[in-house]
Protein backbone atom coordinates (compact mmCIF):
# COMPACT_ATOMS: atom_id res chain seq x y z
CA UNK A 1 0.00 0.00 0.00
CA UNK A 2 1.60 3.47 -0.90
CA UNK A 3 -0.66 5.44 1.80
CA UNK A 4 1.92 6.09 4.51
CA UNK A 5 1.11 5.26 7.83
CA UNK A 6 -0.85 7.85 10.17
CA UNK A 7 -0.38 9.43 13.19
CA UNK A 8 -2.13 7.47 16.12
CA UNK A 9 -6.00 6.47 16.19
CA UNK A 10 -8.38 8.21 18.50
CA UNK A 11 -9.14 6.03 21.22
CA UNK A 12 -13.05 4.98 20.36
CA UNK A 13 -14.50 2.17 22.86
CA UNK A 14 -15.90 0.21 19.83
CA UNK A 15 -14.46 -3.27 21.38
CA UNK A 16 -12.16 -3.35 18.67
CA UNK A 17 -8.43 -4.12 19.13
CA UNK A 18 -6.11 -1.06 18.29
CA UNK A 19 -4.05 -3.46 15.43
CA UNK A 20 -7.36 -4.20 13.53
CA UNK A 21 -8.53 -0.53 13.51
CA UNK A 22 -4.91 0.98 12.12
CA UNK A 23 -4.98 -1.57 9.64
CA UNK A 24 -8.60 -1.00 8.55
CA UNK A 25 -7.41 2.36 8.51
CA UNK A 26 -4.72 1.84 6.23
CA UNK A 27 -7.03 -0.31 4.32
CA UNK A 28 -9.66 2.15 3.84
CA UNK A 29 -7.32 5.26 3.20
CA UNK A 30 -5.78 3.23 0.23
CA UNK A 31 -9.05 2.02 -1.12
CA UNK A 32 -10.71 6.01 -0.48
CA UNK A 33 -8.08 7.80 -2.75
CA UNK A 34 -8.89 5.12 -5.18
CA UNK A 35 -12.35 5.50 -5.29
CA UNK A 36 -11.81 9.01 -5.05
CA UNK A 37 -9.73 8.81 -8.39
CA UNK A 38 -12.48 6.85 -10.10
CA UNK A 39 -15.18 8.85 -8.81
CA UNK A 40 -12.98 11.77 -11.05
CA UNK A 41 -12.34 9.74 -13.57
CA UNK A 42 -15.82 9.18 -14.49
CA UNK A 43 -16.62 12.75 -14.24
CA UNK A 44 -13.37 13.09 -16.56
CA UNK A 45 -15.00 10.59 -18.95
CA UNK A 46 -18.85 12.00 -18.84
CA UNK A 47 -17.29 15.66 -19.83
CA UNK A 48 -14.97 14.02 -22.86
CA UNK A 49 -17.82 10.94 -24.34
CA UNK A 50 -18.15 11.93 -27.44
CA UNK A 51 -19.18 9.84 -30.32
CA UNK A 52 -22.75 7.89 -31.62
CA UNK A 53 -23.50 6.39 -27.39
CA UNK A 54 -22.30 9.92 -26.93
CA UNK A 55 -25.89 10.60 -24.89
CA UNK A 56 -26.37 6.97 -23.24
CA UNK A 57 -22.72 7.34 -22.09
CA UNK A 58 -22.78 10.73 -20.63
CA UNK A 59 -25.76 10.45 -18.42
CA UNK A 60 -24.50 6.59 -17.33
CA UNK A 61 -21.00 7.73 -16.24
CA UNK A 62 -22.65 10.70 -14.24
CA UNK A 63 -24.82 7.95 -12.66
CA UNK A 64 -21.44 6.28 -11.76
CA UNK A 65 -19.73 9.55 -10.53
CA UNK A 66 -22.82 9.98 -8.44
CA UNK A 67 -22.63 6.30 -6.81
CA UNK A 68 -19.10 6.39 -6.31
CA UNK A 69 -19.22 10.34 -4.57
CA UNK A 70 -21.53 8.21 -1.92
CA UNK A 71 -19.02 5.78 -1.33
CA UNK A 72 -16.29 8.36 -0.99
CA UNK A 73 -18.10 9.77 1.80
CA UNK A 74 -18.78 5.99 3.77
CA UNK A 75 -15.69 4.98 3.18
CA UNK A 76 -14.35 8.39 4.47
CA UNK A 77 -16.45 8.61 7.35
CA UNK A 78 -15.76 4.70 8.58
CA UNK A 79 -12.03 5.82 8.74
CA UNK A 80 -13.10 8.72 11.09
CA UNK A 81 -15.33 6.33 12.63
CA UNK A 82 -12.28 3.85 13.58
CA UNK A 83 -10.46 6.66 15.17
CA UNK A 84 -8.64 7.16 11.72
CA UNK A 85 -7.76 10.60 9.56
CA UNK A 86 -9.14 9.97 6.15
CA UNK A 87 -7.31 11.33 3.30
CA UNK A 88 -8.84 14.57 2.07
CA UNK A 89 -7.19 16.72 -0.47
CA UNK A 90 -6.18 16.26 -4.26
CA UNK A 91 -2.37 16.23 -4.16
CA UNK A 92 -2.33 13.96 -0.99
CA UNK A 93 -5.06 11.68 -3.21
CA UNK A 94 -3.05 11.81 -6.72
CA UNK A 95 0.60 10.64 -4.21
CA UNK A 96 -1.09 7.59 -2.79
CA UNK A 97 -3.46 6.44 -5.67
CA UNK A 98 -2.82 3.11 -7.67
CA UNK A 99 -4.93 4.03 -10.60
CA UNK A 100 -3.22 5.15 -13.19
CA UNK A 101 -2.95 8.48 -14.16
CA UNK A 102 -4.44 9.33 -17.48
CA UNK A 103 -3.93 12.07 -20.16
CA UNK A 104 -5.01 15.03 -19.53
CA UNK A 105 -7.04 15.52 -22.69
CA UNK A 106 -9.35 13.34 -24.71
CA UNK A 107 -9.06 9.50 -25.51
CA UNK A 108 -11.34 7.78 -28.07
CA UNK A 109 -14.32 5.97 -26.07
CA UNK A 110 -13.19 2.04 -25.65
CA UNK A 111 -10.03 3.53 -24.38
CA UNK A 112 -12.43 5.62 -21.62
CA UNK A 113 -13.77 2.74 -20.82
CA UNK A 114 -11.32 0.49 -20.50
CA UNK A 115 -9.44 2.57 -18.15
CA UNK A 116 -12.63 2.76 -15.56
CA UNK A 117 -12.87 -1.14 -16.38
CA UNK A 118 -9.19 -1.37 -15.13
CA UNK A 119 -9.16 1.36 -12.33
CA UNK A 120 -12.75 -0.67 -10.97
CA UNK A 121 -10.30 -4.23 -10.79
CA UNK A 122 -7.98 -2.77 -8.88
CA UNK A 123 -10.40 -1.54 -6.54
CA UNK A 124 -12.18 -4.84 -6.46
CA UNK A 125 -9.08 -6.85 -6.14
CA UNK A 126 -8.07 -4.68 -3.11
CA UNK A 127 -11.91 -4.81 -1.28
CA UNK A 128 -11.75 -8.54 -1.80
CA UNK A 129 -8.78 -8.19 0.01
CA UNK A 130 -9.14 -5.50 2.86
CA UNK A 131 -12.75 -7.34 3.23
CA UNK A 132 -10.63 -10.49 4.39
CA UNK A 133 -8.05 -9.09 6.31
CA UNK A 134 -10.44 -6.79 8.56
CA UNK A 135 -12.87 -10.31 8.77
CA UNK A 136 -9.56 -12.11 10.36
CA UNK A 137 -8.80 -9.19 12.81
CA UNK A 138 -12.55 -8.73 14.21
CA UNK A 139 -13.73 -5.78 12.59
CA UNK A 140 -17.06 -6.39 11.07
CA UNK A 141 -18.11 -3.12 10.36
CA UNK A 142 -14.76 -2.74 7.53
CA UNK A 143 -15.74 -6.08 6.23
CA UNK A 144 -19.42 -5.38 5.81
CA UNK A 145 -18.67 -1.80 4.13
CA UNK A 146 -15.98 -3.23 2.06
CA UNK A 147 -18.33 -6.09 1.01
CA UNK A 148 -21.83 -4.45 0.73
CA UNK A 149 -20.63 -1.04 -0.91
CA UNK A 150 -17.51 -1.39 -2.45
CA UNK A 151 -17.90 -4.81 -4.02
CA UNK A 152 -21.61 -4.26 -4.50
CA UNK A 153 -21.27 -1.26 -6.04
CA UNK A 154 -18.21 -1.69 -8.24
CA UNK A 155 -19.38 -4.87 -9.70
CA UNK A 156 -22.67 -3.81 -11.50
CA UNK A 157 -20.76 -0.63 -12.98
CA UNK A 158 -18.42 -3.19 -14.37
CA UNK A 159 -20.90 -5.13 -15.61
CA UNK A 160 -22.73 -1.79 -17.09
CA UNK A 161 -19.44 0.00 -18.80
CA UNK A 162 -18.60 -3.88 -20.38
CA UNK A 163 -21.36 -4.64 -21.85
CA UNK A 164 -20.13 -1.40 -24.00
CA UNK A 165 -17.02 -2.66 -25.51
CA UNK A 166 -19.21 -5.45 -27.50
CA UNK A 167 -17.62 -5.13 -31.20
CA UNK A 168 -19.47 -2.38 -32.68
CA UNK A 169 -18.88 0.48 -35.68
CA UNK A 170 -20.73 2.72 -33.38
CA UNK A 171 -17.42 2.53 -30.58
CA UNK A 172 -14.75 1.94 -32.52
CA UNK A 173 -11.37 3.54 -32.56
CA UNK A 174 -10.04 2.20 -36.00
CA UNK A 175 -11.32 5.18 -37.93
FE1 LIG B 1 -22.89 16.90 -16.13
Amino acid sequence: MKSSRSEPLKKLPLALEYNARSQSVAILNQILVDTMTLRDLYKKHHWQMSGATFYQLHLLLDKHYEEQAALVDMIAERIMALGGISIAMAPDVAEATNIPRPPKGREDVPSQLARLLEAHEIILRQAHEGGDAADEAGDDGTNDLLVSNVIRTNEPQVWFIAEHLAETELVRSDK
